[in-house]
């Protein structure tokens, strides 16, 4: 399938998995709009596909926490390019800590970041992408709320709320959009360097503590050490998420996980069923 011409939207695209993306569509000829609340980057990432593709590309500097710069961004979009193709909703901030020692400010920023920052990316371009042929509309999520592990509870609440809101706009959007659940697992990305940059001098202090990183890793015996680059898990990934896929995986370390989950579930609705 071509999809040369085709515009697609990446927040937090300036590095990481969302960059090795861009970089998947810049090689299939499609024009890369990077959004970033690291504008210099974004800007030097978008102008370095364009030149090593011969793609159009644009970049600009955006919170996704902010809703004036995110509807600013989708009105510069649409003025460039007319509508947009494929949307992802790519940002996440992480902080590490036990359950019990987050605090009212912390959860606020991770959901106002990951969650309503979804939200608010979704509302100020879903006018444009309906403008599209065949539009797409794709969530970064986390393999962690596939295979969970401790001390990762605000960022694995905020990764679960993600994919609620993927699931709602599916049935929302039926027959016009198709929308896609991306579950990266471990990526050698800038994520812990980027969510200390992006974190509000109000919640400001360590992302993780190297006892948090033992304690994750001991609760969890199937969370994967086997990582990817982002550009291994972005070339896994592209196909399924341009071709509109419900779910999309880019590790082979989850099989195992999904089906002790849903072997749970089935039991616990057949008991319920037969009494
Ligand atoms: N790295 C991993 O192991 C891993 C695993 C599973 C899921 N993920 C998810 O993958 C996604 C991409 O992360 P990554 O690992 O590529 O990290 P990354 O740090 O390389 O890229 C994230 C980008 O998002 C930008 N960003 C941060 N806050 C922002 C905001 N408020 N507004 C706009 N841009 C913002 C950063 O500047 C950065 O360029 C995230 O949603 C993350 O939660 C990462």
């Amino acid at each position: 399938m071509s999809y040369e011409g085709e515009v697609v939207v990446i927040t937090g695209g300036a590095s990481g998995f969302g960059l090795g993306l861009a970089d998947e569509c810049a090689q299939r000829g499609m024009r890369v709009v990077v959004l970033d609340r690291d504008g210099a980057r974004a800007e030097r990432e978008a102008g370095a596909l364009g030149a090593a593709h011969g793609i159009a590309t644009f970049s600009m500097a955006v919170d996704v926490a902010v809703d004036d710069q995110v509807r600013q961004a989708a009105q510069e979009v649409a003025e460039r390019f007319e509508r947009v193709d494929v949307l992802v909703s790519n940002v996440g901030v992480q902080l590490f800590g036990e359950v019990e020692r987050f605090t009212d400010a912390e959860w606020q920023w991770m959901l106002d970041v990951n969650v309503v920052g979804a939200a608010r990316t979704v509302r100020a371009f879903l006018p444009y992408l309906r403008r599209a042929d065949r539009p797409r509309l794709a969530f970064t999520t986390s393999s962690s709320v596939l295979s969970p592990a401790s001390r990762l509870g605000a960022y694995q609440a905020t990764k679960f709320a993600v994919w609620g809101l993927a699931e709602t706009l599916r049935l929302e959007l039926a027959g016009e959009v198709a929308v896609s659940v991306i579950f990266p697992s471990g990526m050698t990305s800038r994520h812990l360097e980027s969510s200390t940059e992006a974190q509000p001098e109000h919640v400001r202090r360590v992302i993780g503590q190297p006892e948090d990183f033992e304690q994750m890793m001991a609760s969890n015996p199937d969370m994967t050490t086997a990582l990817l680059t982002p550009e291994e898990a972005a070339q896994r990934a592209v196909e399924a998420i341009l071709a509109g896929e419900p779910y999309v995986v880019t590790h082979g370390d989850l099989v195992g996980a999904v089906s002790t989950r849903a072997d749970a579930l089935r039991r616990a609705a057949e008991a319920a069923r037969t009494g």
